[in-house]
């Protein structure tokens, strides 16, 4: 039996795009396997591990889990889509400032979910990180860094709010800010 083939028009990382595929694929399949968005992981595939995490309409969401057609009229900004012409997301940065990956494999799904909480709670405290990622799984690191990556981020923020691009830098970094690396 053939499956039944939708064509979706969606809005992805800023851009729409029309995309066909079949009815029941979810919202990761098309981001992967339609669009070569290979950022979003796909580990457990059932919502239990966090890898997938989109923003959809600017709060994480678990692709895996969501029917592409039900995006249909959302936003849905990806890893990829963190990235803007000033450069990487402050979060894309200090994950790799603090060394809060090994496998490398739960960072997409961690740093959209952090974004979306930083979005919404840009003074995040440890406790509210812990909260905002509890959904998301790392099998290598204990999260320390990982925790520790956001709050970073969450200083860079605040400086960058007191004292403009040249306050990004971490506590104690006495080395320039990538051009690249400016704060979203
Ligand atoms: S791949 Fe979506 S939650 Fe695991
Ligand atoms: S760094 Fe390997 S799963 Fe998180």
């Amino acid at each position: 039996m053939t499956a039944v083939t939708h064509l979706l028009r969606l809005d992805v990382n800023g851009s729409t795009v029309d995309v066909a595929a079949p009815a029941h694929w979810t919202l990761l399949e098309v981001l992967r396997y339609r669009l070569a968005l290979t950022g979003s992981k796909q580990g457990c595939d059932k919502g239990d591990c966090g890898a997938c995490t989109v923003l959809f309409d600017g709060k994480a969401r678990l692709a895996c889990i969501t029917l592409a057609a039900d995006a249909v009229g959302h936003r849905v900004t990806t890893i990829e889509g963190l990235v803007t012409p000033a450069g990487l997301d402050v979060l894309q940065r200090t994950f790799d400032e603090a060394g809060a990956l090994q496998c490398g494999f739960c960072q997409p799904g961690m740093i959209v979910a952090a974004r979306a909480c930083l979005d919404r709670k840009p003074d995040a405290t440890r406790a509210e990180i812990k909260e905002a990622l509890a959904s998301n799984l790392c099998r290598c690191t204990g999260y320390t860094k990982i925790f520790e990556a956001v709050e970073q981020a969450v200083r860079a923020g605040k400086a960058a709010h007191v004292g403009g691009p040249a306050s990004l830098l971490p506590s104690g970094d006495a080395t320039p800010a990538p051009a690249s690396g400016a704060a979203r």
